[in-house]
């Protein structure tokens, strides 16, 4: 089975992922492809926004290359594709991770290449559920993980507890879409 783990920059994918990669046993049952290194270190991008300072990815291209490097991936293994690009890709589920943009915001405020206006954007993004409003209209197989306040094992139990439940034919109801309200919290407050 093929997982998209995508989310807002900063929500972290990439942490959870080094978990995995380190774990005795989650290692030998997943392979990872970070979506984010091939794109920039194989220059698979049509231009760069230099005002919002991104890259506009080449899809094309990614999903050519993608397919290789799950061709790589030995039989067996379920395969986790990790970036915020992922849920674009052909898969079977797709996991977005979330994060409280107030707590998101001082994830990002630490990253030194990060603007002002750039973690702003983030912060926006998520408080507006872009990746998962992308991700529901691409995908029937979605599911989102709220981790803010939550230990980064958690969080790596709760990534593994889906992706096992969809391959025993479940639904993991507590992560289907829709429980999660920025809005509603940022109003509350
Ligand atoms: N559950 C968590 N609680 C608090 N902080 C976290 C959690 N998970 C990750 N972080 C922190 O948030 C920051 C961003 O994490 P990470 O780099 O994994 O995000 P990412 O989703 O991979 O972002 P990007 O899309 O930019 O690659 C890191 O400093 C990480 O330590
Ligand atoms: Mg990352």
């Amino acid at each position: 089975m093929i997982i998209a783990l995508t989310g807002t920059p900063g929500t972290g994918k990439t942490t959870v992922c080094e978990v995995i990669k380190e774990h005795s046993q989650y290692k030998k049952q997943y392979g990872i492809i970070d979506v984010n290194k091939i794109v920039l270190s194989e220059k698979l991008y049509t231009g760069k926004d230099e005002a919002r300072d991104t890259y506009e990815a080449d899809m094309d291209k990614l999903k050519e290359r993608i397919e290789l490097e799950i061709r790589k991936v030995p039989h067996g293994m379920d395969i986790i594709m990790e970036g915020h690009l992922s849920h674009m890709l052909p898969v079977d589920a797709i996991i977005v991770l979330r994060a409280h943009p107030v707590a998101l915001r001082k994830r990002l405020g630490k990253r030194k290449n990060y603007s002002f206006e750039k973690v702003r954007e983030n912060a926006n993004a998520e408080a507006l559920d872009v990746i998962l409003v992308e991700s529901v209209e691409l995908n029937k197989n979605v599911f989102e993980i709220n981790t803010t306040d939550k230990n980064l094992f958690s969080v790596v139990k709760s990534v593994i507890s889906i992706i096992e439940g969809i391959k025993q034919g479940k639904v993991p109801e507590e992560f289907l879409p829709g429980k999660i309200n920025w809005i509603e919290m940022v109003e509350m407050d």
